[in-house]
């Protein structure tokens, strides 16, 4: 019996020096637990004779009572004394001031396009758009690719792997005219309408990202001519840079879609970009095989089309010279735009 009190002597030192609640834990289960000491002696009661047995049960049954007590007691203690370290580690300043909520705000890129929408929507033109995913067909037969033009390369585009299809191959369309194709196949002319959106290519610097933004124009009608694309063009580009001080042309150029095609220039006449002509968009005369397949009949309708880039239109607005900044999701850099 003297040995069950030395043990509960035992535990309660053992308690009272743990550092920690886990070394307490580890002591509990070196006295109670399954092959604990005290356990030892309970299973031991079958070899204690008929009269002690009695006894000997009474006395284990105060020692496990008693150290339960001291365990707990010495956890409350330890759990106090972590508390209280945390408290201090942790110390919350209430008096400083709250954090507040932090506003979102439309990305460059997104102010840039609501607000070409708005420009044309205010001259009459339909605002569309269409999907990422474009077949071959849309994105290059039907607007006059030859099979064997360089942007049809594997090196170009981002094909999409598909058993099934094997002509008419799905793709992440490299340019938005595919929705020319679409629009112009349920609107009847007069077709007046911009569409934009995300478009890509293999190709990566910084001033090529493989994803990008385009805005896409059609107009077709009788008698649309290339006055019209320049009187449209050249207010949609003062309107947008809020300056008459802009002057544009029209370098002779070659799209398979379009017949003559040119690019589109703009000077600035006054500022830090005074006096440099900067090439802004593709364009020209819808071409009548592109007619053709929109299923129009290029004996009677005319028309022309552009596209210009909305990071290039949102870098010369801002007078931004990083292409990739618009993609990093630098709140510093992206604020300035809320
Ligand atoms: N799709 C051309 C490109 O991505 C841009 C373009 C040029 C669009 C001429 C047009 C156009 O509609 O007429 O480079």
């Amino acid at each position: 019996m003297n040995e069950l009190k030395k043990l509960l002597i035992q535990a309660k030192i053992d308690f009272s020096t743990a550092v920690s609640i886990s070394s307490l834990e580890n002591a509990k289960s070196y006295y109670l637990g399954k092959n604990g000491k005290l356990t030892q002696y309970i299973k031991n009661i079958k070899n204690i004779s008929i009269n002690e047995r009695k006894r000997y049960g009474e006395i284990i049954n105060s020692i496990k009572i008693n150290i339960k007590k001291e365990l707990n007691i010495h956890r409350d203690i330890l759990k106090k004394k972590q508390l209280k370290v945390s408290l201090k580690t942790n110390k919350i300043d209430i008096t400083l001031p709250g954090r507040g909520k932090n506003k979102g705000g439309l990305h460059p890129i997104m102010r840039t396009l609501e607000r070409i929408e708005k420009i044309f929507y205010s001259i009459g033109f339909d605002i569309t758009d269409g999907p990422e995913i474009e077949t071959d067909f849309n994105n290059f037969t039907a607007l006059n690719s030859p099979k064997n033009h360089p942007a049809r390369s594997m090196h170009d585009t981002f094909y999409i792997k598909n058993r099934y299809v094997s002509n008419n191959k799905p793709l992440l369309r490299t340019h938005t005219s595919p929705m020319q194709i679409r629009y112009s196949k349920i609107n009847k002319p007069p077709i007046k309408v911009i569409t934009s959106g995300r478009v890509y290519r293999i190709d990566s610097d910084s001033t090529h990202s493989p994803m990008f933004h385009q805005i896409e124009g059609l107009w077709i009608d009788k008698n649309i001519s290339f006055s019209d694309l320049k009187g449209v063009y050249l207010n949609f580009i003062r309107v947008f840079f809020e300056s008459d001080n802009i002057q544009i042309r029209f370098r002779p150029s070659y799209f398979p879609f379009t017949e003559p095609s040119a690019e589109i220039d703009i000077v600035f006449q006054d500022g830090p970009l005074k006096g440099n002509w900067l090439e802004i968009s593709g364009a020209g005369q819808v071409n009548p095989k592109v007619l053709c397949n929109m299923n129009l009949d290029p004996e009677k309708y005319i028309g022309f089309a552009f596209g210009s880039g909305l990071e290039r239109l949102t870098m010369l607005r801002y007078g931004i010279n990083d292409l990739r900044l618009f993609y990093k999701g630098n709140i510093n850099f992206l604020k300035q735009f809320t």
